[in-house]
């Protein structure tokens, strides 16, 4: 019997990464399913198939729920080798600085991903290897007003995972980044379509290919990618709020 492939979606509860459990399953993977909201992965395992999904609920941005998740995994048996890191949350900013919500978005979006790189990179280097993929945005390339807090833990992560895939390459342990520019899901928090944004499904498709592809820097959607190029070289006072 073949051994099972397992990989670990975090943010499977809703928009790209419950499409990615989907379409990780669809190509015979075993999926370990994270969030908080347990009633939305157990709806998923139960139309995807118990064996297939294994839901988890886990805060993220809470170290302590991700080292017990991840021993939990171990005690089971279940190596993942895959992992996409891709919980994540973002508010608008107001003028007034807002400390507390830099914190939160960090906690989640920043260190909700590296705590996983914490517990899991020992046991990949054990184990042969293995690939983290990381979601950034569009975001962390361009400084939009409104988006300090997110943009720069989009940012951030940017940084530490070119960082980790120089470090690991000799341990075959792969970091590769998704830029999604926009995705329709509750994370736009608009009711107005933004022209051209993907479905999540369709995200999920084209970041799966090019995953399994070996593809570490991955861009979507292509109108937007082409604006993306544009906006790089505007000057600063282009963004400026009048
Ligand atoms: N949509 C876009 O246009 C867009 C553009 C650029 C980048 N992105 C990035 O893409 C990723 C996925 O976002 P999405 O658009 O699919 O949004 P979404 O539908 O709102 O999904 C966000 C997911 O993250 C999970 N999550 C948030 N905080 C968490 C925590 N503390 N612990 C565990 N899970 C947590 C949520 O689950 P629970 O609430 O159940 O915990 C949910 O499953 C995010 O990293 C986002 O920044 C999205």
């Amino acid at each position: 019997m073949a051994i099972p492939k397992y990989c670990l979606v975090t943010g499977a509860s809703s928009g790209i990464g419950k499409h990615i459990a989907c379409e990780m399953v669809g190509r015979g993977w075993k999926v370990i399913a994270i969030a908080r909201r347990g009633d939305e992965l157990n709806n998923l395992a139960k139309s995807l198939g118990q064996d297939k999904l294994i839901p988890k609920v886990c805060d993220v941005s809470d170290f302590d729920s991700v080292k017990n998740t991840s021993k939990e995994l171990i005690a089971s048996n279940i190596f993942p080798s895959l992992f996409y890191l891709n919980a994540g949350d973002g508010d608008e900013e107001e003028e007034n600085f807002n400390l507390e919500l830099h914190r939160r978005t960090f906690e989640t979006n920043y260190f909700g991903v590296i705590n996983w790189i914490d517990q899991w990179v020992p046991v990949l280097k054990k184990n042969g290897g293995g690939t983290f993929v990381g979601t950034s945005s569009f975001q962390s390339f361009i400084a939009l007003p409104g988006s300090a807090a997110y943009g720069s833990s989009k940012a951030a992560l940017n940084y530490t995972f070119e960082s980790l895939d120089a470090m690991h390459y000799k341990n075959n342990i792969r970091f590769a980044l998704i830029y999604p520019g926009p995705v329709d899901t509750p994370m736009l928090k608009t009711d107005k379509p933004i022209p051209s944004a993907w479905k999540p499904e369709k995200a999920a498709k084209y970041i799966v290919k090019k995953v399994l592809k070996g593809h570490m820097k991955i861009k979507f959607p292509p109108r937007w990618v082409l604006l993306l190029g544009i906006g790089k070289r505007l000057p600063r006072s282009f963004f400026r709020v009048k």
